[in-house]
């Protein structure tokens, strides 16, 4: 069986995060893309009337993804990247987690913040993928991090 790492970015960084441990894990990588990218205006966390403010209110936002291209079979091991917004995942990753079947498989966390940690990520994805073994990797990992989640 293989490891995969899956990540959303929005402005990079978790995208830099997610190649440097793809390449520390020997894993294959996907990107989550949203079907409609995220602009700055979208990003603005101090307007309530931004996208990402309007899709945080509503944790049963689902924002759309674009197809994957991997076949998730092929997977026991799932690496899963994102920014924390708001103190959780963002709501995408709950859409990417709804579109695919990961019964059995062990999601390992990981992320990049201004400053918080995982908060309630955990909590808020685990009933997106019921059957799956969701696990507290590391947020903002140090280089000595990354080789700890890599070799989870
Ligand atoms: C809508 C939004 C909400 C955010 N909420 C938090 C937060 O609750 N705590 C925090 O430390 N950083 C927060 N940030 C900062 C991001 O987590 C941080 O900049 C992250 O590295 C961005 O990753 P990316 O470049 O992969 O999109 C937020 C950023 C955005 C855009």
């Amino acid at each position: 069986m293989k490891t995969l790492v899956a990540y959303f970015s929005a402005s990079g960084n978790t995208a830099r995060l997610a190649k440097t441990l793809a390449d520390a894990a020997g894993a294959d990588i996907c990107e989550i893309r949203p079907a409609v990218p995220y602009t700055a205006e979208d990003l603005n966390w101090q307007n309530k009337e931004s996208r990402s403010s309007i899709e945080m209110r509503d944790r049963s936002s689902r924002p759309e993804i674009q197809k994957i291209d991997v076949e998730l079979a092929d997977y026991d091991t799932v690496f899963l990247g994102f920014p924390i917004w708001w103190y959780v995942a963002p709501t995408i990753i709950n859409t990417f987690l709804e579109s695919g079947d990961f019964s059995g498989k062990r999601i390992i966390l990981f992320a990049t913040s201004g400053s918080s940690g995982f908060g309630k990520a955990a909590e808020s994805l685990q009933p997106s993928a019921p059957d799956a073994e969701i696990i507290e990797g590391r947020v903002n990992p140090t280089v000595n991090d990354i080789k700890v989640i890599a070799a989870m």
